[in-house]
């Protein structure tokens, strides 16, 4: 069995970091959402993985490089345009040849893993098997409706009046019948190739496209408010562990990571929490759920349940929640400037003051 990770895409719901960066580059709980994905397909046994990327390739290939590093072989195959998931596999069809393969969205995060899904479909192989989870508005999803013995009788993308509360989770087990399927669909009405409409294509030719439910936690990591939950979910997983300097002065409670090359002085760090390598963390209140990537300067610092991405500062700003800090961006209070806010925010950044 191989793998294929897509990568590509817009990111348009995660402006402005989608930017500068790809969205499967966010990081939670300090590591990359891909790098996730790459870990969760290689604990499937599977370390042949095609990854598709589109204009932000560099920027990816040079985070997870040839695999090697995660113990997979990584094949890049370039999209130009992100024209649908189904495209990703028409494209890829010189990589999968005539193999199984598992398709995995590079956004999606499913930290307890699909392990047991996987050993089904190796079990029963049905043409198709799709990973289904119950949730409260499925219109932003793929929607299953299902026959009581878990067989898929239809599958609709982002229905506006949805048939049940099955929503599609970006993991997908397929056997080559599928190339034919993408073969014969043609673009949706927001100019993609569904690889929903594709998996519906199989179902209505009478093949067999089973679905599981998948009960574990589950985050497409597509908007801010995700990101951000979902890094809350994985740090409260996390295990101490202090390879940095913390000084006599400074009070580490509860789960803290302190990567090596870190500094915390005169701070008190609830946990959990995460500080990357090369961070310096100096009278600062950190946590809890709070990551803070590396190279990062705080000083006089109140944060919590939030991300600082890598070479971010913040000076003298108390009171931050649920914020993401962009990497080298600065928030800080000004010594020369006590009667105004000064604001250089890009394009679609959210900024939101207490009232
Ligand atoms: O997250 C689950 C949902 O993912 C499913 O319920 C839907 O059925 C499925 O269509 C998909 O919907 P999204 O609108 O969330 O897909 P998105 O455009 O975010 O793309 C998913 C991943 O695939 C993301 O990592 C970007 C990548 N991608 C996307 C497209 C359209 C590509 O690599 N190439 C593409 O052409």
């Amino acid at each position: 069995m191989k793998a294929l990770v897509l990568s590509g895409g817009s990111g348009t719901r995660l402006r402005p970091f989608s930017y500068s960066m790809p969205k499967q580059l966010i990081p939670i709980a300090n590591k990359p959402v891909l790098e996730h994905v790459l870990c969760n397909v290689r604990d499937l046994g599977v370390t042949e993985i095609g990854v598709i990327v589109g204009d932000r390739a560099a920027q990816i290939e040079a985070v997870i490089g040839d695999g090697s590093a995660l113990g997979v072989e990584i094949v890049y195959i370039p999209q130009e345009e992100p024209l649908g998931l189904a495209h990703c596999v028409e494209l890829a069809r010189p990589f999968l040849g005539d193999d199984d393969f598992v398709m995995y969205l590079g956004d999606n995060m499913l930290p307890e893993g699909v392990e047991r899904i996987a050993e089904q479909f190796a079990s029963e192989r049905p043409v198709a098997q799709v990973v289904v989870h119950k949730v409260s508005d499925p219109r932003a999803f793929g929607v299953a409706e299902l026959a009581p013995d878990g067989r898929v009788e239809r599958l609709v993308e982002k229905p506006q009046e949805p048939k049940s509360d099955l929503a599609l989770i970006g993991v997908y087990f397929f056997t080559p019948a599928i190339h034919k399927a993408v073969a014969a669909i043609e673009p949706s009405a927001r100019g993609e190739l569904e690889i929903t409409d594709a998996i519906q294509w199989l179902v209505a030719n009478g093949d067999e496209v089973k679905a599981s439910e998948y009960e574990g936690y589950w985050k497409d990591t597509g908007r801010i408010e995700d990101v951000l939950e979902c890094n809350q979910k994985l740090l409260g997983d996390l295990k101490s562990a202090v390879k940095g300097e913390v000084d006599a002065a400074s009070t580490l409670i509860g789960t803290v990571v302190v990567e090596a090359g870190a500094k915390v002085i005169g701070s008190r760090i609830e946990g959990p929490a995460v500080i990357g390598a090369g961070s310096v963390v100096t009278g600062s209140l950190i946590g809890p759920y709070t990551s803070i990537g590396k190279g990062v300067r705080l000083t006089g610092a109140s944060i919590e349940y939030s991300i600082a991405l890598d070479g971010a500062t913040v000076s003298h700003v108390r009171s931050l929640h649920s914020s993401i800090i962009g990497r080298s961006a600065t928030v800080g209070s000004s010594e020369r400037n006590t009667r105004h806010h000064r604001l250089v925010v890009g394009d679609h950044a959210r900024v939101e003051v207490a009232a």
